[in-house]
């Protein structure tokens, strides 16, 4: 039996730790069970085999890995793979291309004798596994096949699990960059905006504002928190109680949603709101920073290399055994995640249905930002 491995969608710190997981536990269980290493994500699977890329990993392969940010397997965003809309100009080609790709990963995995899938990412790869999974099934009918999810996302959102690979390491780098921008900002008296990712969730702009003391943050689930009017008001009851200086963070979703120079906006009325200038007797300079891809750089936290562990052994169990070390057996394609310190198991078909997870407005999290933050009405 051979199990394959690939890394996919954007890259997060503590997927080298997985992919070294399921090898140490695949083999300590059946030292002959291979573990076939696919690079740069699902295209690897999608190109001619090549015997010295596509083979199986070797215990070298491995060492002195878990250490290392990124994903050493490669990965990439496969746009073939998407579903082109009903209305795209050139829709038979595309349906056709995908179709192709499809029909080629799916030969590969059976060429690799590979009967289970390991893939490390979030919820777009775990549609692109689905979509191979289903060709594979088509064109091989009766051969076993299944794909195992782990999430691997800096964004932190997928149903099914508490936390994502790569997400602490993120928080931790932001919460850095946070802590250095207030030594300058502190020395200027001045108001800085940062603009973090995510997409389509605010996890990590909202706990990095909460770990790291902002003034504010502003995320995509929750729409009042991008209103300018409020977060000046805001501001001018922090001048009032004397803040030096003001950090607003704000998620990449929300300059999706409410414009792309939201940041300028907002940065040019903080220079020229008026109260502010007749509290302090001149403006507030405000200046913009991106953390950017920085957040999913460098070595991964010790919390994420212990989750990537847990979720790699979990992954080799399940392709191996058919179930979790001490579980009842699973049937289809799944995804493992963790709840508190145990190891869950969710259909994949569930976990793409209710990803991404969004943060809610009623959650604990999003209410301690509102007791910790600036308020307009703030009287301490
Ligand atoms: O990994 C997910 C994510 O961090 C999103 O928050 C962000 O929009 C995206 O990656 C950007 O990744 P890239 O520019 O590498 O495609």
């Amino acid at each position: 039996m051979s199990v394959g491995i690939l890394t996919s969608g954007g890259d997060a710190p503590g997927m080298n730790a997985a992919v070294r997981a399921a090898f140490r536990s695949l083999k300590m269980r059946a030292p002959d069970c291979e573990l076939m290493l696919f690079r740069d994500g699902f295209r690897g699977l999608a190109r001619r085999l090549d015997s010295a890329s596509d083979r199986s990993v070797d215990r070298k392969d491995v060492r002195d890995i878990i250490h290392r940010g990124g994903t050493f397997l490669g990965t990439g965003r496969v746009p073939e793979l998407y579903m082109p809309p009903a209305d795209a100009p050139d829709l038979a080609e595309r349906l056709a291309a995908r179709e192709a790709f499809l029909r080629v990963a799916a030969v590969n995995l059976f060429q690799t004798r590979v009967e289970s899938l390991i893939v490390i990412g979030g919820d777009g790869s775990f549609r692109g596994a689905r979509a191979i999974a289903a060709a594979y099934r088509e064109t091989f009918p009766g051969r076993p096949f299944r794909v195992i999810g782990l999430p691997g996302t800096i964004d932190n959102d997928l149903h099914g699990t508490e936390f994502s690979i790569g997400y602490d390491t993120a928080l931790n780098n932001v919460v850095d960059a946070i802590r250095k921008l207030r030594d300058t900002i502190e020395s200027h008296r001045r108001a800085i905006i940062l603009e973090v990712m995510g997409n389509t969730s605010g996890w990590l702009a909202l706990t990095s504002a909460i770990a790291g003391g902002a003034a504010a943050v502003a995320i995509p689930e929750v729409e009042e928190t991008w209103d300018q009017d409020e977060l000046i008001r805001r501001l001018i009851a922090g001048v009032r109680r004397d803040y030096r200086y003001f950090i607003i963070v704000v998620a990449e979703g929300v300059l999706k949603r409410a414009g792309a120079d939201w940041s300028q906006r907002l940065a040019r009325r903080i220079e020229t709101a008026a109260p502010i200038q007749e509290i302090l007797g001149h403006a507030m300079e405000a200046r913009i920073n991106s953390v950017g891809h920085v957040a999913r750089g460098g070595s991964p936290s010790a919390l994420d290399n212990t989750l990537a562990g847990l979720l790699g052994a979990a992954a080799a169990d399940v392709a191996q055994l058919g179930r979790l070390a001490h579980g009842e057996p699973i049937a289809g394609d799944v995804m493992v995640g963790t709840r508190g310190t145990r190891v869950i198991v969710t259909p994949l078909d569930e976990v793409i249905e209710h990803s991404p997870r969004l943060v809610e407005r009623e959650s604990d999290l999003f209410q301690l930002s509102n007791k910790l933050m600036l308020s307009a009405g703030q009287a301490f």
